[in-house]
C-alpha cells in the first residue's frame, strides 16, 4: 500500500540573534518575565530586506540535497506562513520562483502555527492518491517585520522568531504496518469562532474604502493583536485532546510514543501536556528557548534539530501537535 514518509529534513534561520534582554532597547520588558513566563531566551531575526521565501528557500535546499534528489524531481510545493512575502501571488510561487522549479503547484497554506501539519496533511492525500510521489513542505516566517517593537505590542512582540523548516515527503510502499517507515495520520480541526482572539485587524476586505489607511496604521490595526490568556486556555486544552485523537486513531498509547515534536508558542504550554500525559522531559524535543515561536516552521526545525542532535532515529515513533491562531489544531504520528 502506498503511503507516504518523510525523506528528509532541512531548516534555516536568520544570523542575527536578540537576546531577550536585546528586546529591553525598544521596549518595557525583561528577561525575567520572558524567560519565566514563555521558557524563550533569545530569537533570530532577519536583516531588513530579507523575506519569507528566502528563508523558505535555504531550508529547502538543504531538504532536498539530504533527500539525494534533485530539486527538478519535486512534483509540488506546499509553505506554510502567516508572514508572506505580499499579500499576492502566494509565497509558494515566489519560493518557486528562487528555487527554479517551474510548472509544478505551488500552494500556500495559512494556518498560522498549525500550518506546517495542515501542509503535511495535503501533502499526504496526494502521496496516498498516487497522484505525486515528491513534495516539498515547508514552514517558513519572517514574523520580525510584521511585529510592534514598542511597549503597547510587548505580549506579542516578545513571543515570535524568524526561521523556515522543510521536509521532503514521498511514496513509499508499506508492508509493515507497525514497522514501516511512514506518515500514520493527520488529524486538522480549527474554530473560527475565535479567529479575532489572534489576529492583525487590518487588511484585505476590511470595512474601509481601502486596504490600508492612515487611521489603521496610527491605531495600530495594521499590528498583531493576541488575547494571551484565552490562546493559553484553549491550547492546553485542543493540543491534549488532537494528541489523544491521534492516538486513538493508531491504537496507540502515549507511552509508545518514542518522541514529542510539539508546536512550541510557550514552554509553559508544553509543560501542562507533559504533566497530563505523564510524558518524560527526554522524550520531548523543545527548540523554543533558542527560537522563539517561528509559528509555521517551530515543527520542521524541531525535526531537522532533533534530527541533527542524534535524538531522532530511523524507527522511532513521533507524535507532533500544533495550536494556533484561527483558532486551528491538528496532530500527527509518524514513524521515523
Ligand atoms: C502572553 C503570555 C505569556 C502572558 O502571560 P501571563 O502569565 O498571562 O501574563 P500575566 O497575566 O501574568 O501578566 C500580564 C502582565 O504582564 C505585562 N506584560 C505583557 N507582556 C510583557 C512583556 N513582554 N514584558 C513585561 N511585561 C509584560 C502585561 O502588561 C500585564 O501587566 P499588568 O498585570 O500590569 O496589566 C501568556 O498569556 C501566553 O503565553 N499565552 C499564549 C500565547 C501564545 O501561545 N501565543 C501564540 C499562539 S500560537
Amino acid at each position: 500500500m502506498i503511503r507516504s514518509k518523510i525523506l528528509s529534513t532541512g531548516m534555516y534561520v536568520p544570523p542575527k540573534i536578540l537576546k531577550n534582554a536585546d528586546l529591553s532597547a525598544f521596549m518595557d520588558t525583561s528577561d525575567e518575565w520572558i524567560k519565566q513566563r514563555t521558557g524563550i531566551e533569545q530569537r533570530h531575526w532577519v536583516e531588513v530586506g530579507t523575506t519569507t521565501s528566502d528563508l523558505a528557500l535555504e531550508a529547502s535546499l538543504a531538504a532536498i540535497s539530504n533527500a539525494g534528489i534533485k530539486k527538478e524531481e519535486l512534483d509540488m510545493i506546499i509553505l506554510a506562513t502567516l508572514s508572506p512575502d505580499h499579500e499576492f501571488p502566494g509565497t509558494a510561487c515566489f519560493l518557486q520562483k528562487k528555487l527554479q522549479v517551474p510548472l509544478i503547484p505551488a500552494l500556500d497554506v495559512r494556518q498560522q502555527c498549525t500550518g506546517f501539519i495542515y501542509g503535511l496533511s495535503i501533502a499526504d492525500q496526494f502521496i496516498r492518491t498516487g497522484t505525486y510521489k515528491k513534495i516539498l513542505v515547508v514552514g517558513a516566517e519572517v514574523h520580525s517585520a510584521g511585529l510592534e517593537k514598542s511597549t503597547s505590542g510587548r505580549e506579542v512582540t516578545v513571543l515570535f522568531g524568524d526561521g523556515a523548516g522543510a521536509v521532503v515527503l514521498g511514496a513509499t510502499e508499506v508492508t509493515e504496518l507497525k514497522s514501516d517507515s511512514y506518515l500514520y495520520s493527520t488529524h486538522l480541526h480549527a474554530d473560527g469562532t475565535y479567529a479575532e482572539e489572534l489576529w492583525t485587524p487590518s487588511g484585505t476586505g476590511m470595512k474601509e474604502k481601502d486596504r490600508m489607511t492612515i487611521k489603521q496604521i496610527e491605531n495600530g490595526a495594521i499590528w498583531p493583536k493576541m488575547n494571551g490568556k484565552a490562546v493559553f486556555v484553549h491550547a492546553v486544552k485542543r493540543m491534549p485532546e488532537v494528541l489523544i485523537e491521534a492516538l486513538e486513531k493508531n491504537e496507540l498509547k502515549i507511552e509508545d510514543i518514542d518522541l514529542f515534536v510539539f508546536h512550541q508558542a510557550n514552554l509553559r504550554i508544553i509543560d501542562m501536556i507533559a504533566k497530563q500525559f505523564n510524558i518524560p522531559e527526554e522524550k520531548i524535543f523543545n527548540t523554543i528557548q533558542k527560537y522563539a515561536n517561528t509559528t509555521a516552521a517551530t515543527i520542521p526545525i524541531g525535526l531537522d534539530e532533533a534530527v541533527r542532535a542524534g535524538k531522532l532515529k530511523k524507527g522511532m515513533l513521533v507524535a507532533s501537535a500544533a495550536f494556533g491562531s484561527g483558532f486551528t489544531w491538528a496532530s500527527a504520528i509518524y514513524r521515523w
